[in-house]
């Protein structure tokens, strides 16, 4: 089984108020990117990475591909003003496969097995992402007012990566483009298309480095990974 990882990285990292891309904030020494690109630089199953930069920071970031022998990664397109932009320049870049991936740069604690059985979903089933159940009471607020209590049992986080036969997300991309609708996650581009999206429960370690809060949960996994 091969599939090809987009992994958009062209974000400012605005709440994280590093004044630079968060993904250069090191964990252990070593800069988040990195820790995301190793994970898919291993696994076998992955043919080619595609990742989407900003224009003032490609040549910092193939001085760190080098440094750190990453060398799978097949295109670096420009990054758009949306994550969703990014996501397609990368799709461009492709051009065409069976299975794709998409992964934020700044979940750098997703793990092969799981990765390998949403690939395989996909290719089964045409559409598959990653989540965790929710495991807090969850309400609906408006304006500081609790509206209802949402029944919990059936909400999920959602995660990335998020995978998906080439066709049916470059179909899905296009027809947002067409309708000006912009999605949060690409799965939500494919369910507009009426396709049904299988989940794969993950772990609650795949979090997205977006807090200076999560530097330090993130700096804890890795001890303990490093411990066990
Ligand atoms: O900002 P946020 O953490 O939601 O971004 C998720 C991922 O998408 C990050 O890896 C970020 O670099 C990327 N991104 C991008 N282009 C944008 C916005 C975000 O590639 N315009």
């Amino acid at each position: 089984m091969n599939y090809d990882v987009i992994l958009p990285a062209a974000g400012s990292g605005k709440r994280m108020g590093a004044g630079k891309n968060k993904l250069f904030l090191e964990l252990k020494g070593k800069p988040i990117l990195i820790h995301t690109l190793e994970v898919f630089e291993r696994d076998n199953w992955c043919r080619g990475i595609y990742l989407a930069v900003k224009d003032s920071e490609r040549d910092f970031i193939q001085s760190l591909l080098v440094q750190y022998n990453i060398t799978k990664v097949r295109a670096m397109p420009t990054g758009g003003d949306e994550r969703q932009h990014s996501v397609q320049s990368c799709m461009k870049a492709i051009g065409s496969g069976e299975i794709v991936l998409v992964h934020d740069a700044a979940r750098p604690f997703i793990v092969e097995p799981t990765i390998h059985e949403l690939a395989e979903a996909a290719y089964e089933k045409g559409a598959a992402i990653v989540g965790v159940r929710a495991k807090d009471t969850m309400k609906r607020v408006e304006e500081g007012i609790i509206q209802e209590t949402v029944d919990r049992s059936t909400l999920w986080m959602i995660q990335t990566p998020q995978a998906f036969r080439f066709e049916l997300l470059q179909q899905a991309e296009n027809h947002a483009e067409r309708d000006n609708f912009l999605g949060t996650d690409e799965s939500m581009l494919v369910e507009r298309e009426g396709e049904s999206v299988y989940m794969v429960e993950s772990s609650y370690e795949n979090v997205k480095i977006t807090t200076k809060e999560d530097l330090v949960f993130g700096e804890a996994i890795l001890n303990q990974r490093i411990g066990g």
